[in-house]
């Protein structure tokens, strides 16, 4: 049995040891920071699934820019994996854009990570013929 709710400040060493084993953490993103960003936005949160000992086991960012909403860490526990923890994630995050009036989910796939691209399609995502540009305004971030 698993539980979905919002993390908190105190879960944010355990979520980026999750973030860490599900390969999420890459050399120019600081998690914490991430993570706390996300907490401290009005229009973003990261919502943890929690197993009956209290381990997170799944998370996802989800959050809006105002037109579209957005998805980022979405990670299930290899433990946990094939279990329906990324699909509830999804739709968590789903339902969290709905109750906010968001007519659209999208997200990014690293190149390095093709290989979920067939859980999202599954999960009735489409591949978007776009191209994907992207700028820092903050370096070293
Ligand atoms: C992607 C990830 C979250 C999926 O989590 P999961 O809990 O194993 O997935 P679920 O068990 O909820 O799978 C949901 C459905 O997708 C299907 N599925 C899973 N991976 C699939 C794939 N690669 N291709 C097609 N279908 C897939 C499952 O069979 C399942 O189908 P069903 O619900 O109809 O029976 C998990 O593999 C993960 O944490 N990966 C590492 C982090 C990552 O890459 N995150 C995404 C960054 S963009």
């Amino acid at each position: 049995m698993l539980t979905v709710r919002p993390a908190v400040a105190e879960d944010v060493t355990d979520i980026v040891a999750l973030w860490r084993v599900c390969g999420l953490v890459v050399s120019y993103n600081d998690p914490e920071a991430d993570f706390r960003f996300a907490k401290a936005g009005a229009c973003s949160d990261v919502l943890v699934a929690v197993d009956e000992a209290g381990g997170i086991v799944g998370s996802v960012m989800v959050g809006h820019d105002g037109h579209r909403g957005w998805i980022y860490y979405l990670a299930a526990h290899p433990a946990w994996r094939g279990h329906g923890v990324g699909r509830r994630m999804v739709r968590v995050a789903e339902d969290w854009l709905l109750d906010r009036g968001v007519a659209k989910l999208q997200l990014l796939v690293r190149d390095t990570n093709t290989k979920v691209v067939g859980f999202y399609e599954h999960l009735g995502f489409e591949v978007a013929p776009r191209v994907a540009m992207s700028k820092w305004l903050i370096k070293d971030q």
